[in-house]
């Protein structure tokens, strides 16, 4: 196959963990026999330095123009005292939104080989956990009337979240049919008890349900939700939820796998086109250092191999080169843990995982 894949490296470790997942890309479409024509566009800080704007038009059209996209991450302290408008995080939000990509799908695992490295205590994780997080990513309240008024106590700042059936019912449907795929337990959260949009979340979801009696369906309050994360993963399977408290409960899952460095993340519409990021930032204190782990960005590329374009076989190699890597005893600073040594640097771990593919 020959597919072109649009490339936003961004700011921070943006760069250095895209060009591992290129090159990891490369070998596995060299050994498969297909071609990836890469793309650069700019997005973020480095956008808003070269053009003003914090994701140029040419980059939207360069996306849609593409088979699939590879972010790196935005932003950093040199652009954060700029308005909202154009600071580099909105230019994520644009993307997403203007690709119409509402289904985030955010895979939180826990490897063997990495227990030592989660906060939580062995009987907890027991043996391991494997979460698919759900994320609505194109409305709520990232994407609701925000502004400033005349309150109470004087001028307030607001912002609104709304969903509508036919936004929840298309996440929905996602969720349920990622749980037909996987343990078939749906676990949907919300804050029925407190807000009007979680209760049509709430009765839409349920009406969803009837039409998937083979998965074993539940609602959960999101305070309860954050709590039963760490109390017992192992009780998920697949979660669905809003945009924010689904921004807020994929770092608490990532985190407990040990390192946010290890979790990819696929951004899914209504088309195969998707866009593919890790799920940590652009970490501006080890930008430049070498030190970044680049797994979940090449596991981001492994994603967009399966979701996207279909190949699982060379998406099956991606992955097994990463964990092999880590079974070898591989680690990256971020991955050490109470491990002694020298962890590898990025270029290091990057060129382990291309002498397994
Ligand atoms: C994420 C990030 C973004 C989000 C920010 C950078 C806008 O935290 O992808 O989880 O909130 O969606
Ligand atoms: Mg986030």
């Amino acid at each position: 196959m020959e597919l072109n894949i649009a490339l936003l490296k961004g700011d921070g470790i943006g760069p250095e963990i895209v060009d591992s997942a290129v090159a990891v890309l490369e070998k596995t479409a060299a050994k498969f026999g297909h071609k990836f024509n890469f793309t650069p566009y700019l997005i973020g800080g480095c956008a808003i330095d070269e053009t003003g704007l914090p994701l140029p038009q040419e980059t939207v059209d360069g996306c849609l123009a593409s088979d699939s996209v590879l972010l790196g991450a935005v932003g950093g302290p040199k652009w954060d005292g700029l308005a909202g408008d154009i600071r580099p995080e909105k230019a994520l939000l644009g993307i997403r939104s203007a690709m119409g990509l509402y289904t985030n799908l955010r895979p939180a695992k826990l490897y063997p080989a990495l227990r030592g490295a989660s906060p939580l205590k062995d009987e907890i994780v027991g043996g391991g956990f494997d979460i698919l997080i759900v994320r609505e990513l194109t409305g709520g309240i990232y994407f609701g009337d925000r502004g400033y008024r005349e309150g109470k106590y004087g001028t307030e700042a607001f912002d609104t979240e709304a969903y509508s059936v036919t936004e929840i019912e298309r996440i929905g449907k996602a969720a349920f049919e990622a749980a037909m795929k996987r343990g078939k337990r749906l676990c949907s959260v919300d804050k029925a008890n407190v807000l009007e949009s979680s209760r049509l979340w709430r009765k839409t979801m349920h009406e969803m349900a009837e039409s998937y009696p083979e998965v074993e369906y539940r609602d959960m309050f999101v305070d309860n939700a954050a709590m039963q994360l760490v109390r017992d993963p192992k009780q998920f399977d697949v979660i669905v939820t809003s945009n924010m408290f689904g921004d807020i409960l994929s770092d608490e899952a990532s985190q407990i796998t040990g390192s946010i460095g290890m979790l990819a993340s696929a951004s899914l519409g209504a088309s195969k086109r998707g866009l593919y990021e890790p799920i940590h930032g652009s970490a501006p204190d080890i930008a430049g250092t070498n030190a970044a782990n680049p797994i979940a960005t090449i596991l981001s590329g492994a994603m967009m191999l399966r979701y996207s374009f279909g190949l699982a076989k060379e998406a099956d190699t991606i992955e097994a080169a990463v964990d092999k890597a880590l079974n070898d005893g591989h680690r990256t600073a971020d991955l050490m843990g109470t491990d002694k040594g020298k962890p590898l640097t990025c270029t290091e771990m990057t060129e382990v995982i291309l002498k397994n593919i």
